[in-house]
Parts: C-alpha cells; structure tokens; sequence
C-alpha cells in the first residue's frame, strides 16, 4: 500500500481511520473482523481521539465503564449492537446481561489512559468532571482484580483465559494450555478466517481450548468468586500486571489532584506491594520478565514481549537498564522493533498474531515507560521505526518485524491512535 508521507500526512490518514471506525458512542478495532467496542483497545484509542475531539475521547471511555459489571470487572468485549460476523458472539458467552457483554477482561490501561487525558486536557473543566465521574469506577476495577485474581494476596494478579492478556496465542501460553482440555466443546465455526489469513491466525487446537474455557467458566455462572480457582489457566502475566501497577499509580496522580485521598492511598498501596512482587518474575536467563504458572507453580522461559511490558511500571533503575540491553539486542535480529516474540527463540512466528509480530500499541506502552525511566534514545528510535513501518506498510492490526508485511486486519483503529500519540508527542532527542 501506498502512502503519502510526512506526519501531516499520517495524522490525516489515521484521523480518517478512526472516523471510519467510529460507531458513535464507541469504536470499533476494524470493520468485519472486530465489530464491538474491546476494552483495551477503547482505552488507547481514546488517546488518538484527544488530539481532534477531546470531549469525545472522555465518551468513549464512559460508554466502556457504564458496562461495568456489579462486582467491579469490566469486561473485555461489549456487544452493542448484533453482528454474524463475529464468534464467538453473546450467545456462546451468555453473561445474562441486558446488552451482552464478555464474561473475561482485558490489561487495564483504562488508569493510565485516564491520566493522559487528565494532565494534557485543554478542556480542563470537562477533564475534571469525567475524571471525577471514571475515578471511583476505575478503582473498583483495580480492588476487583486483587480480590478476585490474587486469592492469596500475593501482590499479582493471574489471567484465566489467554484472550485477558491480549496477546491471545503467545507462546507462553502453549505450555499451560496441554492441561487445558477440549472433550466436550460445542461444535463451532469461526468467524475470524473469513477476515484474516489463517497462518496469520490462532490455530484450531488453540481456539478449542480458548472455547473449553469459556464453556466452563460459563457453567459456573460467571462467578468470579469461583472462576479462578476453577480455572485450569492461572497465569501471572508481568506485562499485564505492569499496565495494572501502572494504572494504579496513575489514577492516584489523579485522584491527589480531585481531593481524593482514600483512592490515592489505596491505589498507591496496590502499586507498590506489585512492584515488589514483580521481582519474583524476573528470568536471569532471559535478561526479562517471565510468566508464572501458578498451578505449577513454574516460571516460564518463553521469551516473549510481556517480559518487557514491565518498563512500564517505573522499575529500579539496573532493571530498567536490563530492559533497555534486552530490546537493543531483539533490534539486531528485527528491522522494526519490537517484536512480540524472540526471533531467536525457536518458536517464533515472523507472521502469527502474538508469536513474533510488531504491534503498535505494544511500542507505544513501552516507549512510554522507557521515556518515564528517562531512556529516551531508545524511545525514539522504537517510535522512528513504527512510523517508518506505517509509511510503508499503512495501517494494519500487526507487522511482520522483519520484512515489514502488514499482516491481520486493515484500517486498524488502535494502530492509528497510536500513529496521533507518535506523530504529535514533543521529541526528545
Ligand atoms: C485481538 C487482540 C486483542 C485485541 C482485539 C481487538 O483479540 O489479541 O489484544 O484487543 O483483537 O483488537
């Protein structure tokens, strides 16, 4: 695809995407392969939506939290409006809510998001107002995750179901997923491969098991008392609870400057007991986090991009610097930075989904922590690059990191979201 460049150009480009994307009162990842509001995705995108429309930014997270669960989750898919094209869709899930939502969440960025948009708002009366408004909504998000994923009050939180990472067939998921079982599973079609190509795609024996644990979470009504426990995927993953550390030292930023002390505290208590805690998933082999298997009770030796996720919730400086070591190495086997995967690991998958390709929304969460460890060289040369792949790849759900080949969804709306933060952020260097 040709693309006419220059970050005039590009903020054009992506501006026009998410329009196209845009459902009113929430956007959509892609038209066909995504058509509901994902929760991650909303968060990021609504930093993109500041830069033209600030007061629909603030929208776009209030429509996600008006569908926030009585027990405080907020779920990783809203089902607005019916569509065939998805699975699996309502039916399969059924949550028993009024308009339908997924039974699982998603990494909450939803803090850090909020901060963002608070401390930069031109807007400032209306920033205070919705701040006010998501605040006590976000916190209760952040004491669901410690009460309901983290039973023994460890400090971290596990994922029961891979497709909470949002790095939905990662390798280090493959190990856990052999005690996963798939008799019994209603017979289904996808609906993914008649958007995507397949060997860009989770394979079937995966999605059987995405498929077993949805079933059994929902013959347990959704209890989220229970699920965990019940859970034979329990995995802490580093990158998912960094984006939670994170998000609670950034909605204590905010709630200090609403005159809310009790969430300030609170939050902050949270973060810190998980940084510490975060220590534990250090792999000296690797040179980065891993995942642990708390069934197994193992660390994971997969190499992959939630390991290096953790730059985000301000580390100690050695291991900041240890990170920064890590992607400088992965940047010699990749022309674009940074992959999800180790190419050097045999497991890599230049092309699959969360196996190997470079993400946007990826560099821009590790940029951001790179830049508050103050390793701004290396930001901007993560951020040179993912605009350089757009330049000449348009914008598309994921990217080959070696050849560049866009792969996935087209016109992808978190991708230009980013495409805004990179092209409009001040340069450092
Ligand atoms: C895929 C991604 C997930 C994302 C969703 C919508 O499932 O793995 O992270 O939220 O697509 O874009």
């Amino acid at each position: 695809m040709s693309q006419s460049s220059g970050p005039a150009a590009l903020m054009q480009q992506a501006e026009d995407i998410m329009a196209l994307n845009d459902r009113g009162a929430y956007t959509v990842p892609t038209h066909g392969l995504y058509p509901f509001q994902w929760n991650w995705d909303s968060c990021l995108v609504a930093l993109g939506q500041r830069h033209s429309n600030e007061p629909r930014a603030w929208l776009e997270l209030q429509t996600l939290f008006e569908h926030q669960w009585d027990d405080g989750m907020v779920p990783h898919i809203v089902f607005h409006e019916p569509d065939d094209g998805y699975f699996p869709g309502p039916d399969v899930w059924a949550t028993g809510r009024a308009i339908p939502t997924t039974g699982i969440t998603q990494p909450p960025v939803a803090g850090f998001a909020i901060r963002r948009l608070f401390d930069d708002a031109i807007d400032k009366t209306l920033a205070k107002e919705c701040a006010a408004q998501l605040l006590p909504m976000v916190d209760r998000w952040h004491q669901w995750f410690f009460n309901h994923r983290d039973p023994e009050s460890t400090g971290l939180v596990a994922l029961i179901h891979p497709w909470e990472s949002g790095r939905d067939n990662s390798v280090d998921w493959d190990t856990p997923f052999e005690r996963v079982p798939v008799e019994g599973i209603t017979p289904y079609v996808r609906r993914d491969l008649q958007h995507a190509d397949a060997d860009h795609r989770p394979t079937k024996a995966q999605y059987d098991r995405y498929l077993w644990l949805v079933e059994h979470f929902r013959s347990l009504n959704w209890d989220n008392t229970k699920l965990h426990n019940a859970s034979p995927f329990q995995i802490v993953d580093p990158g998912f609870n960094a984006i939670l550390i994170r998000s609670c030292d950034d909605i204590a930023h905010v709630a200090d400057a609403l005159g809310h002390a009790d969430i300030a505290e609170r939050n902050r208590a949270m973060a810190s007991k998980g940084r510490e805690a975060l220590e534990l998933l250090w792999h000296e082999g690797n040179g980065q986090y891993a995942c642990y298997d708390r069934v197994e009770k193992t660390l994971s030796d997969s190499p992959s991009i939630g390991g290096i996720l953790p730059i985000l919730a301000e580390l100690p400086v050695h291991r900041a610097k240890a990170i920064v070591a890590r992607i400088q190495k992965l940047n010699a086997s990749v022309n674009y930075l940074v992959p999800s995967h180790d190419p050097e690991d045999s497991e890599f998958d230049g092309k699959r989904y969360w196996r190997g390709p470079s993400w946007l929304i990826v560099n821009y969460l590790i940029t951001s922590g790179l830049r508050t460890s103050n390793e701004h060289a290396l930001a901007d040369e993560i951020e040179a690059q993912s605009l350089s792949l757009i330049e000449t790849s348009g914008f598309a759900e994921y990217y080959d990191p070696i050849t560049g080949e866009p792969c996935g969804g087209a016109s992808f709306t978190w991708t230009a979201a980013m495409v805004m933060e990179f092209c409009q952020l001040p340069r450092t260097a």
